[in-house]
């Protein structure tokens, strides 16, 4: 397979199925319980159709869009997740090389494998930081001033992860942070050797902003659900989370807020965004998807604070259907955590450049110039 007969997303998926061992690739692809939440995050998108206009003129158009204060060239970009340098050992610096050349945002997470500071030094892209809030308090404020230090220019509290999602395609190939090297593992390692040669002999894996705190997911394997139940902290709650986007003073956005009652509170607390996000369906699964829970979100607070349509997003299309209900902007994990796997930088430059075709086309053919133009009059529920 080769990256230029990489198309769209479903390709990426089957090239990234080959390049890794099987516990690595079912944790990005998998999602909790019986999936259906992950399935949906999809499936929504076919339940309404465009409706184009012609004769617009659209020769020339901008795809650019606003969120968090900062202008993206884009209206997509790359949401944060955990381990990236074991799905493809350029991890964070590829992501972030790459949304630098596409004028996009992209996320790091608490659980990345590069440090705030190199990715403060050396990516001039819009940065976004992921934070989990952990029990240890020093090891969380530590994070927050990494990031002011670094220059990030935003910081998303994850608000959905207050125990671990059941994954049960990891239960049962074993997945762990970093990988255990059982007979199974070792078989499938085997079976990858380009990958195994890559993990084992280039710079250590660890999980670079925790390394200096906390021995568990760099030198104790463990299941990100395990990390999740035994590091984060339960008590984490709205008091919580307005001291942190107080203490950060910079865009704050709450990641994983699906009710109409959690927007119109994270507008009080200050939040200059939510995403509207199930966690790639990773978490609660049963529980609604994001464009399904969309239209209300933005009809309660869009005037106030960013709405952001985060997962499920495989088509320029899908973005389009988002973005006429309300949204900003979009975003994704495994749109380009597939081409990372595939190919690396190069990888997920193609996944970019596809849905930025995509995109263009797609409004083009909608007869939109700019991202206002889209609006609720083009689309039609069935
Ligand atoms: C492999 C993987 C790891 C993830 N790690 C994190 C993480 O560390 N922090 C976080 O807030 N979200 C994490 N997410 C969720 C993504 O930020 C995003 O919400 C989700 O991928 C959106 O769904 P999509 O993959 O269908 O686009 C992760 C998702 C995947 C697939």
């Amino acid at each position: 397979m080769r990256l230029t007969d990489c198309h769209n997303t479903e390709h990426f998926r089957a090239f990234a199925k080959r390049r890794l061992p099987s516990p690595i690739f079912h944790y990005i692809d998998g999602a909790a319980d019986d999936e259906v939440t992950y399935r949906r995050n999809t499936a929504a998108f076919e339940t309404c159709d465009l409706v184009p206009n012609v004769l617009a003129g659209v020769e020339h158009i901008d795809m650019s869009t606003t969120v968090m204060g900062q202008k993206l060239d884009l209206p997509l970009f790359m949401s944060p997740t955990a381990l990236q340098r074991l799905f493809h050992h350029d991890g964070e610096r590829a992501v972030g090389k790459a949304a630098e050349k596409f004028g996009t945002l992209f996320g790091i997470s608490s659980l990345a494998t590069v440090s705030i500071e190199e990715i403060g030094a050396t990516i001039s892209a819009p940065k976004l930081f992921q934070l989990y809030v952990h029990k240890d308090k020093e090891l969380t404020r530590n994070m927050i001033d990494r990031c002011k230090e670094a220059n990030f220019e935003a910081m998303a509290l994850t608000v959905d992860t207050i125990v671990g999602g059941n994954r049960e395609r990891d239960l049962y190939t074993g997945f762990t942070s970093p990988p255990r090297l059982t007979l199974k593992s070792l078989l499938s390692f085997a079976a990858h050797p380009a990958w195994a040669a890559n993990y084992f002999f280039r710079a250590k894996f660890e999980l670079a902003q925790l390394k200096d705190y906390v021995r568990e997911g760099t030198d104790f394997s463990l299941s990100v659900a395990d990390y999740f139940n035994t590091m984060l902290d339960q008590s984490m709650d709205w008091k919580a989370a307005e001291a942190i986007c107080r203490y950060w003073g910079k865009p704050f956005v709450l990641k994983g807020i699906m009710s109409v009652g959690d927007a119109e509170r994270a507008v009080d607390i200050g939040a200059a965004a939510i995403m509207v996000s199930n966690h790639g369906g990773r978490q609660l699964d049963g529980s609604r998807s994001p464009f399904d829970q969309l239209a209300e979100s933005v009809d309660a607070v869009g005037d106030r604070i960013d709405v952001i349509c985060d997962g499920g997003i495989r088509r320029g299309t899908h973005v389009l259907k988002a973005l006429s209900l309300g949204a900003k902007a979009c975003s994704g994990g495994r749109f380009y955590l597939y081409a990372l796997a595939a190919a690396g930088q190069a990888g997920v430059e193609k996944a970019l450049t596809n849905m930025r075709n995509e995109i263009e086309r797609d409004m083009k053919l909608m007869g939109c110039r700019s991202i206002e133009d889209l609006g609720r009059h083009n689309l039609r529920f069935r």
